[in-house]
C-alpha cells in the first residue's frame, strides 16, 4: 500500500510540474516585417529561439556570436524553423572592449536601423578573467552590454520606437552590488548573481536617460530554462544538472516567450524600465530598485569601458 501511495504521489507530482512547465507564452500576435533585431548570444539556448520566434514575425535577425562555426549551424537552423531568409550573424566577443568596439562599426556600416536590442548573452558561474581584465561574469553580462548599447544608442534612437531588452535572473537578489570591489571573482554563484543584479540596474538607468526619447527598456527573467549553459561545468555536475533541468527547467522555447513578450507588447511598453516575468510585469526586491544605486553603477561602467 506504502509503494502505491508513493507511486502516485510521484505521478501526480511529476504531473503537476509537467503542466507548470506549460505555462505562459506571448499570445500578442503583432508582426515585425521592417524591423531589424540584434540579439547577443544568439546561436544557442534562449538567444536562438528568441531568434526564430521573432524572424518568424517578419523581422530582420542578426545574431551576434563568438564562434563562427556555430553561429552558422544555428542560422540555418533558425531560417529553416522560421521559414525566413532574413537571418545572419555577425562575429561578437562581449569579453573583449575592442572587439566590441569594431563588432558596432561594423554594424552601422552594414545596417539602416535597429529596433530591437536583446541584451541575452550570458556566462553563468564561472571564475575566469576577459581580455580586458575584468571578472568574466560582470565583464560579459554586464559590461560587455552596458559597451554595446552605448555604441548602437544613437542608431536606437534614430530607429524609434526602439526597444532594448537584457536578460536577468532572479538570483539576483541574493546579492548586492559592492562598489569597491565591482570585479568581485571569489564564489563562482555569487558573480552570476551580481552581474545579473547589475543588468536590472543598467536596463532601469537606460529607461532614465533615454526617457521621452522613443527608446523603451526591459529587464527579463526568463524562468529557469534547459539551456546550454551547464556546458561550462564539470561532468558529475552535469550530469546532475540533467535530472534537475529535466524535471523542473522549461524548455528554451518558454524561456523566450517573456522576451518575445517584451519585444512586441504594447501593453510592456507602458512599464518602461521595469522587470518581467512570466510575459507580464514583475516587482523588484527594494534594493534593485535604487536608483542612485543605478546611476552610480552606469558612472561606474562609463568609465570601466573608458566611454568617458
Ligand atoms: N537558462 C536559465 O535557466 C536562465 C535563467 C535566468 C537567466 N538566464 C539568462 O538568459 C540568458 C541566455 O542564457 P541561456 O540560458 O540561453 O544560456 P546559453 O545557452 O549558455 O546561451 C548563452 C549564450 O551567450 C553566449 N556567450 C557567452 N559568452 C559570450 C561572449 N563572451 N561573447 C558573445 N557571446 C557569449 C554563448 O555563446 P557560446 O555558445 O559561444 O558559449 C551562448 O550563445 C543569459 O543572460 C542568462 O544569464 C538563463
Amino acid at each position: 500500500m506504502y509503494l502505491l501511495y508513493t507511486i502516485v504521489a510521484s505521478l501526480f507530482t511529476f504531473f503537476i510540474l509537467k503542466w507548470l512547465k506549460k505555462r505562459r507564452f506571448c499570445t500578442d500576435l503583432k508582426r515585425l516585417d521592417g524591423k531589424t533585431v540584434l540579439i547577443t548570444g544568439g546561436s544557442s539556448g534562449i538567444g536562438k529561439e528568441t531568434a526564430v520566434a521573432l524572424a518568424m514575425r517578419g523581422a530582420r535577425v542578426v545574431i551576434a556570436c563568438r564562434d563562427v562555426e556555430n553561429a552558422e549551424k544555428a542560422v540555418r537552423e533558425i531560417k529553416f524553423k522560421s521559414h525566413s531568409l532574413n537571418v545572419l550573424y555577425m562575429e561578437l566577443d562581449l569579453a573583449n572592449m575592442s572587439c566590441i568596439r569594431e563588432f558596432c562599426k561594423r554594424f552601422l556600416q552594414k545596417e539602416k536601423r535597429l529596433d530591437i536590442l536583446v541584451n541575452n548573452a550570458g556566462m553563468p558561474s564561472v571564475l575566469d578573467w576577459t581580455d580586458d581584465g575584468f571578472s568574466m561574469c560582470f565583464g560579459v553580462n554586464h559590461l560587455g552590454h552596458f559597451l554595446l548599447t552605448n555604441l548602437l544608442l544613437p542608431c536606437l534612437k534614430e530607429s524609434a520606437p526602439s526597444r532594448v531588452i537584457t536578460l536577468t535572473c532572479s538570483n539576483y537578489k541574493y546579492q548586492r552590488l559592492n562598489f569597491q570591489d565591482l570585479n568581485y571573482n571569489l564564489v563562482p554563484f555569487f558573480t552570476y548573481c551580481r552581474s545579473k543584479l547589475a543588468n536590472i540596474y543598467f536596463s532601469q538607468e537606460l529607461a532614465r536617460i533615454t526617457e521621452g526619447k522613443g527608446l523603451t527598456t526591459y529587464v527579463v527573467h526568463p524562468g529557469f530554462v534547459q539551456s546550454g549553459w551547464i556546458c561550462h561545468f564539470s561532468f558529475l555536475f552535469r550530469m546532475l544538472m540533467q535530472v534537475i533541468m529535466w524535471m523542473f527547467f522549461v524548455p528554451c522555447e518558454l524561456g523566450a516567450q517573456t522576451v518575445v513578450y517584451c519585444a512586441v507588447s504594447d501593453e510592456a511598453a507602458q512599464h518602461s524600465g521595469g522587470y518581467f516575468v512570466d510575459c507580464r510585469p514583475a516587482t523588484l526586491r527594494p534594493f534593485a530598485r535604487d536608483s542612485g544605486v543605478a546611476k552610480k553603477l552606469w558612472e561606474a561602467s562609463e568609465r570601466l569601458v573608458k566611454l568617458v
